[in-house]
């Protein structure tokens, strides 16, 4: 009984429901757990109107963009969606709740003959197109705009209950609206609504705006009632379920890493805001990025981090810093974000528009096998991103995060290749190859990108790391069981608030959740002193459902890791096979040697990884699934 209240604290964010009917969140389900339905298989790519126009948008501006990325050839090379952002709506409607659209910024939405204006002619023009489209709404009663515009131009207008535009009070209603009636493909479900209407909102003192009680704070996860959220976000996926039978939509969450985010939406979305908004300026790209770079694991086919729409075309990156507008498109590819664009395309120079048309760097992005990029090399100034795909080559970033020229080693083992066979390095901006053995010289210029495929032979001759895998390796408990802050993202004096205040401090959540080759809180994976360049490092009481794709013997070396701080609980390391266990450690400690678990996985589609302990403060209970790998492929 202990042992078992132990473990259901340990999951007590990520695993709620589980606790709810009384069940233990580390059992094995023998099912991969992580999101599925939608049509995210790859990120979603496209372009979205609020970098370009915020609530400015009308249809001229959103079809002007549209008919170039057919024209250019973009619409071919993947960008589909066409994603209209806040600034659509006029009010709502009462008292049916009717969502009423402003006809004068989208003429084709009234027609002679029906008195309620309808977004269908816009998508239909739009599918006429071969492209997809996107709308926008909010998880509470208002928009971001209606919280935060300067103006009241672009607002909804009317009694504060015509101007509730969001979805609280009418899930199921609009979102039948958004699918069934007017067709869209796509939905952005913003979070202000939840956050920005509290009794002291100017909005609603103004008596402009609906009260709702805030249940999400981004500064403070304490202030944030964690489930509410999550569930409401749950409802609204039943409902965009049930509105698409055929399953062709695309959930998309956006409350910037607020609410714990980072860690559940990968269960409940196709794509989740890992960080506060982009903006055209070289330190927001910073922590943006690093809102997702450390979290591989969490993203899969399905279910991708979301570092926010590419800001290409604007401040820093524009066709005035192609270095740094590289940099961003190379990053997003690598990271599998969604690539949209957020630029004027009925404006945008030729320069860019190669950056957005790469098509070698697509193609990593939409690689089929969904891995999210690894970090191999880390540091304030200097990172190398490394992405195994589905053919078995390499994607390498070098990224030069820093002001100053950067010389780089780089390493056949940072790609998990062999040191004594050669490497061909296809530079996908110049398409030059070369080779190498061993370690290459690189040289970068200030903020610069270089991006390759590489193809080398594999140190590990016959399988697979987990961690080269992160697509298919989903920490379904993550052990953390108070969440903070992670203290190593970029902090920037951000653009809209000026440098009012004290200034940005650590508000993403997700310190200590699992990593691929590192330990969960940045350290190098090691037990007793030896250490695991391959690996996975997560804390006790935690849960990895692992695809299997065929592999049939899966090893590993286990341990709690030295960086660990509880030295006085044991773990037990358990591997599953489709939910029967087939291998389990002695109780371990900090201080004691790995031990080698082996298994037969033939036949076997999901293994479990579980590591359980009585311990309740798992955040002192760092373990390692050292060198965990599938290997002996079963010819196909
Ligand atoms: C939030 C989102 C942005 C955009 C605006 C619209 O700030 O994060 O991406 O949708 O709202 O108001």
């Amino acid at each position: 009984m202990y042992r078992f209240m132990a473990a259901a604290s340990a999951a007590v964010l990520s695993c709620s429901a589980a606790l709810a009917q009384g069940t233990d969140p580390l059992a094995p389900t023998g099912r991969w757990t992580a999101y599925t339905a939608g049509r995210a298989a790859t990120p979603p790519m496209g372009w979205n109107s609020w970098n370009a126009f915020a609530s400015a948008v009308d249809e001229e501006k959103v079809m002007g963009s549209a008919k170039r990325i057919v024209d250019s050839g973009l619409a071919d090379k993947g960008y589909r969606y066409i994603n209209l952002d806040d600034g659509w709506a006029a009010k709502r409607r009462l008292p049916d709740g009717h969502l009423i659209i402003r006809a004068d910024k989208f003429p084709s939405a009234v027609s002679r003959n029906k008195k309620t204006p309808s977004f269908k002619p816009y998508t239909d023009r739009l599918h006429a197109m071969g492209l997809k489209a996107g709308i926008y709404s909010d998880m509470g009663r208002h928009t971001c705009a209606e919280a935060w515009s300067p103006t009241d131009d672009d607002l909804p207008k009317g009694s504060p209950a015509e101007r509730a535009v969001g979805l609280y009070d009418y899930v199921e209603q609009d979102i039948e609206l958004y699918f069934r009636d007017w067709g869209f493909d796509y939905i952005k479900v913003d979070g202000c609504g939840l956050r920005d209407f509290g009794p002291n909102s100017p909005k609603v003192k103004a008596g402009v705006a609906l009260e709702l009680k805030p249940i999400l704070d981004l500064g403070a996860l304490t202030r944030t009632d964690v489930d509410a959220v999550q569930n409401l976000f749950r409802r609204v996926g039943a409902a965009i379920e049930r509105s698409n039978p055929d399953g062709d939509y695309l959930y998309s969450l956006c409350i910037w890493g607020a609410a714990n985010v980072r860690a559940w939406a990968k269960d409940v979305g196709n794509t989740s805001r890992t960080s506060d908004d982009i903006s055209p300026a070289w330190g927001r790209l910073l922590v943006n990025l690093d809102s997702a770079v450390h979290r591989a694991l969490y993203a899969h086919p399905g279910s991708w981090n979301d570092p926010d729409m590419l800001h290409i075309g604007a401040g820093d990156f524009d066709a005035a810093h192609l270095t740094e507008a590289r940099s961003h498109f190379a990053l997003w590819a690598m990271l599998n974000a969604p690539l949209l664009i957020g630029t004027d395309l009925r404006t945008t120079p030729d320069a860019l528009m190669e950056i957005f048309g790469n098509a070698d760097l697509i193609a990593l992005n939409q690689d089929a096998a969904g891995n999210q990029a690894t970090v191999a090399y880390d540091s304030s100034d200097l990172q190398i991103l490394v992405k195994t795909l589905d053919n078995g080559d390499k994607a390498v970033a070098v990224f030069n995060r820093g002001t100053g020229m950067q010389d780089v080693n780089l390493q056949a083992t940072q790609m998990k290749y062999r040191d004594d066979a050669p490497i061909e390095l296809t530079d996908l901006w110049t398409k030059k190859q070369t080779r190498f053995t061993k370690e290459t010289k690189l040289s970068l210029a200030p903020r610069e990108t270089l991006a390759f495929r590489a193809r080398g032979t594999r140190a590990l001759a016959d399988g697979i790391y987990l961690s080269e895998q992160p697509g298919k390796v989903n920490p379904a408990v993550d052990g953390v069981t108070r969440p903070i802050a992670d203290p190593t993202i970029f902090r920037t004096a951000s653009g809209w608030a000026g440098t009012r205040g004290a200034g940005d401090r650590p508000q993403y959540a997700g310190w200590g959740g699992a990593r691929a080759d590192s330990a969960p809180y940045g350290q190098t994976l090691q037990i007793t002193r030896k250490t695991y360049s391959s690996g996975i490092g997560i804390l006790a009481n935690s849960r990895l459902e692992v695809r299997n794709d065929g592999y049939r013997r899966f090893s590993t070396k286990v341990g709690v890791d030295d960086s660990a701080t509880d030295k006085a609980h044991t773990v037990t390391f358990t591997v599953y096979g489709d939910g029967k266990r087939l291998a389990e450690s002695r109780p371990m400690k900090w201080g004691m040697s790995a031990e080698l678990i082996e298994a037969d996985v033939t036949g076997v589609k999901l293994l479990e990884l579980v590591a359980r302990s009585a311990a309740t403060e798992t955040e002192a209970l760092s373990v390692t699934w050292g060198e965990a790998a599938l290997t002996d492929r079963q010819p196909r």
